[in-house]
């Protein structure tokens, strides 16, 4: 943009939004995350009154938007009724009688004035993110699980239109790593549906445990769930002794699962399940060590976050084999079995088979392996990955499933009707499409939650970053692409380095908020400015809700560079607007009255560290953080952080 078109836009901005003002003489700061198609707002607000009436079809689809409204009445003390459809009810639920085109299968109307509230949908399911929009459109205190004093229950008068832009709006929540109960997963559902999302992704198998009973195959579960609890930088644990109890972990029953789907069903929710395969499968191989190609996989164990995958130039070299044996015919077998459980508990008509990260060292080693190349005629590794992959499909369609795997199913050649989820960047996702294939988008550089969200002086470490700004950046159609085929996007949350529900949160939140827009709301209408405002009210509902999330986009981001004569100069930057960076070099905790940064710094030399923390209005709101003059010395000599 050049400066003038940039000087004018500023213009029309503030033209715009001044009027708004001066017609509403009570300001009220709507916040919809996602945010709506389209959303105008009248003056005026609707004041609930003390007995509501809710006017809804009947049906068991109907069952969660009535128990959210229902859940009014706990912090408002409002006594809400139930009725089948009646034109006085204060809130009216309304499946449209022929279907409207502008909204589809997941969109509503929503109207406040008056006389009440009205949500008009096709599906129960445009009801349902109706019903979510009218929760975010009232007073946070709606989010209380007690009785809230003083609160005027409130809805202003809008008319909004609203329909996503993606059909796959998921996150991927991996109960492998560390496992999650089913009433934990829940409350991910539960949070995930508020903000529009239709599918969660589960990654029920990998190297520290299998997760869901397969009846014909029990040793997964009762062998394969269960690793030594450590705690600490998952990753490079020591090797747990013998002695060392294997009690940590747990697993789904199938009755588990079939509530999980039913539940996640209710709120309007797929449950994509993943059985990672050919590698990241030690929990199998060690239930069933036949399914290895490696003699002596019969003294492996489940992984309890010891050091074991050496990511190199040449490849992944592991240091036990965690790979399923692509030449073995029981380990097709046994994909049947796993299989046919699975298919019959998901309804979903996909199921994901990983794929990814599948170290190849032992099957150049594996006499089996070289003969299955020389049989086939496969040259590469990849190809004998392919070979694997392309069997595994058949069985998957067997079953009458869809199969989908991470991008490196492409390698030695992609199965002929097979789904690609592209992770590393967008570029396998583009070769898919290119072949005709469908696409799911989850790109590391924009939607990897398991990244730390700021400076890693202050973030639990983790080896990558993924700031909110980026996360808010992410656009799953590159231009180069058929979009028909990018059926949608997710973002995925890997679970090394989270070992219970407050950080799963804190990982969440607010990146999925970001994702969320990113996968629901028009491309047009994303602003981050406006997006961030939004943040802040639904991180005050998060303090209500009692939800935790990172407040990492309040800290400053360090750029460090040595000068000539090798003194350091840091320049700091916020991705947001309007904070005041305030700093000390005296070893002394900074605050409002310290010097204000206003341009780079010149690290003294004598200096042992930089404290700084960010203001707003007078007000703390990022978190103190402290680097050594030290770590600032390493930084300006090291090209890239990430590359560590
Ligand atoms: C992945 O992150 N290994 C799919």
């Amino acid at each position: 943009m050049n400066k003038l078109k940039k000087v004018l836009g500023l213009l029309c901005c503030c033209a715009l939004s001044m009027p708004a003002f001066a017609q509403t003489p009570k300001e009220h700061h709507i916040a919809i995350i996602p945010e709506p198609v389209s959303i105008t707002q009248n003056e005026g607000e609707f004041v609930l009154p003390k007995y509501i009436v809710v006017s809804s079809p009947a049906g068991p689809e109907m069952k969660e938007a009535i128990a959210a409204l229902k859940g009014i009445s706990v912090p408002a003390g409002i006594h809400v009724s139930v009725s089948g459809n009646s034109p006085n009810a204060t809130i009216r639920l309304i499946l449209n009688k022929s279907a409207d085109t502008v909204i589809g299968n997941e969109g509503y109307y929503l109207s406040s004035g008056k006389k009440g509230i009205v949500i008009r949908a096709n599906k129960a399911a445009g009801l349902f993110y109706g019903v979510q929009t009218l929760l975010q459109l009232l007073p946070k205190e709606i989010l209380s699980n007690k009785h809230v004093e003083g609160v005027t229950w409130e809805v202003p008068y809008v008319d909004i239109t609203d329909y996503p832009r993606f059909k796959w709006r998921g996150l991927m929540f991996d109960v492998a790593r560390h496992f999650f109960t089913k009433a934990e997963v829940e409350q991910y559902i539960d949070h995930m549906a508020k903000y529009k999302y239709n599918l969660l992704h589960l990654h029920l198998t990998d190297d520290e445990g299998w997760r869901i009973e397969i009846k014909s195959l029990p040793r997964l579960t009762t062998v394969g769930a269960y690793n030594v609890k450590k705690v600490g930088y998952f990753g490079n644990f020591p090797a747990p002794k013998p002695d060392e109890a294997r009690n940590y972990g747990g697993f789904y029953t199938q009755d588990d699962i079939r509530e999980l789907v039913a539940y996640a069903k209710g709120h309007f929710m797929d449950i994509l399940p993943e059985i990672d395969v050919p590698g990241h499968s030690l929990a199998a191989v060690v239930a069933y060590p036949e399914l290895s190609c490696t003699p002596g996989a019969d003294h492996y164990q489940v992984r309890s976050g010891e050091q074991f995958m050496n990511f190199t130039k040449d490849g992944i070299k592991a240091g036990v084999d965690n790979t399923l044996c692509p030449a073995n015919p029981k380990v097709y077998v046994f994909l049947d079995k796993v299989l046919t459980e699975v298919a019959k508990l998901f309804p979903f008509g996909y199921i994901h088979m990983g794929g990814d990260e599948c170290a190849k060292n032992f099957w150049e080693k594996s006499d089996s392996v070289k003969a299955l190349m020389q049989r086939e005629g496969l040259k590469t590794q990849e190809e004998v990955q392919a070979y694997f992959e392309k069997k595994v499909e058949k069985i998957v369609e067997s079953k009458g499933k869809k199969f989908l795997g991470w991008d490196e199913i492409l390698e030695g050649g992609l199965a002929p009707d097979a789904i690609v989820m592209s992770w590393r960047g967008m570029k396998g996702g583009i070769q898919a499409a290119k072949m005709g294939h469908e696409v799911v988008m989850s790109p590391t550089d924009f939607a990897y939650l398991d990244y730390m969200q700021a400076d890693p002086i202050v973030e639990p470490r983790v080896y990558a970053t993924l700031r909110l700004s980026k996360a808010y950046k992410f656009d799953p159609v590159p231009d180069s692409v058929n979009s028909k085929l990018i059926i949608g996007g997710q973002a995925n949350l890997w679970t090394e380095q989270v070992y219970n529900v407050r950080h799963l949160e804190y990982m969440t939140w607010p990146r999925a908020f970001a994702i969320s827009e990113d996968l629901w709301s028009p491309k047009s209408k994303k602003n981050w400015d406006d997006f961030f405002g939004r943040v802040e009210k639904h991180f005050d509902r998060f303090n209500v809700a009692e939800i935790k999330y990172a407040p990492s986009v309040y800290d400053p981001i360090f750029t460090v560079h040595a000068m000539p004569d090798s003194t350091l100069q840091v320049t700091l930057e916020t991705e947001v607007k309007g904070l005041d960076i305030h700093y000390s070099f005296d070893n002394s905790y900074p605050d409002s009255f310290y010097p204000k940064y206003t341009s780079s710094l010149l690290v003294p030399k004598e200096a042992f560290q930089l404290r700084v923390i960010t203001y707003r209005d007078g007000k703390p709101v990022g978190r103190m953080l402290t680097i050594t003059q030290e770590e600032l010395k390493k930084r300006a000599f090291r090209r890239n952080y990430d590359d560590e």
